[in-house]
């Protein structure tokens, strides 16, 4: 059993910064505690992108010293709302492929976890650098990751910032991966990607694209109201922050959310003959 809690969406700002009158910093910091008080067993932490609101170098410090007392090893993967270089520059030793995007192949006891840089920049040209991209090289090595999987006979599981498949919000989803379709006639080819999680909607989604299941997650700071039709992409509402729980087994993907402000896990849970079996 493989255990990987997803956090997304953090939008780090510098400090005194508000989002929607909303504390990143102090979100993130109740979720963090949160996972290392019920969750300290996880065997990581894949946070899928927007780590900071603006990418600017000291929400990404600030967001550094955050995840410190984290006590699972964490994986960062890079959103629109990230700036590639100054990332790198406050996490030199996070993974990055021979390119220099920050895509990596993490090995778990169910398989091979891929995590995927959709940043549509340099140049950062908005509102195109809303959407995602996987270019040429990012897709090469996407595929020679697959490949290897398949010789060894290893589960993919794959991370990434923008959903290569609607979700059914009109605006979010025109910002969505923008070469889906060429992502989807490559994992295709191969029926080892078993899951497929994605952030960027700030929303608990699930459900199956051309017969791979996925997930996204709400963000850890301001949601996605469930407005389907709207062209605004910046539609947000103060709603419980949540992070994501994936248990990976020989033969299935287990997929739960915690909405750690709010969860009762901190209160004292006592059986009750009244509501046996809920
Ligand atoms: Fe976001």
């Amino acid at each position: 059993m493989t255990k990987i809690i997803v956090l997304t969406d953090l939008h780090m700002v510098p400090e005194g910064g508000r989002i929607i009158g909303l504390d990143p910093y102090t979100r993130l910091q109740k979720g963090i505690q949160h996972i290392n008080r019920h969750h300290p067993d996880a065997d990581c932490v894949i946070i899928t992108g927007d780590l900071t609101h603006k990418g600017d170098l000291e929400s990404y410090t600030r967001l550094k010293a955050l995840l410190t007392p984290l006590v699972c090893p964490y994986y960062l993967l890079i959103g629109n709302h990230d700036r590639r270089e100054n990332f790198i520059e406050v996490f030199p030793n996070q993974g990055m492929d021979e390119n220099g995007f920050i895509q990596s192949a993490i090995t778990c006891q169910q398989g091979v976890l891929l995590l995927l840089d959709t940043l549509y920049a340099p140049p950062y040209e908005f509102p195109k650098s809303y959407s995602g991209l996987l270019c040429e090289k990012r897709m090469a090595w996407l595929k020679n990751q697959l490949e290897q999987a398949k010789v060894q006979q290893r589960d993919c599981f794959i991370f990434m910032h923008h959903p290569p498949h609607a979700t059914g919000f009109v605006g979010m989803d025109a910002i969505a991966l923008s070469n889906a379709k060429e992502f989807y006639n490559l994992v295709l080819q191969y029926p080892q990607v078993k899951h497929i999680t994605a952030g960027h909607v700030h929303r608990t989604i699930s459900g199956n694209h051309k017969g791979i299941s996925y997930s996204v997650f709400k963000s850890t700071c301001h949601q996605q109201p469930l407005i389907f039709n709207a062209d605004d992409t910046s539609l947000s509402v103060d709603e419980p922050a949540a992070y994501g729980l994936i248990m990976l087994s020989p033969d299935a993907v287990q997929v739960h959310t915690e909405d750690f402000e709010i969860s009762g896990v901190n209160q004292t849970v006592v059986g009750n003959d009244e509501i046996n079996g809920h």
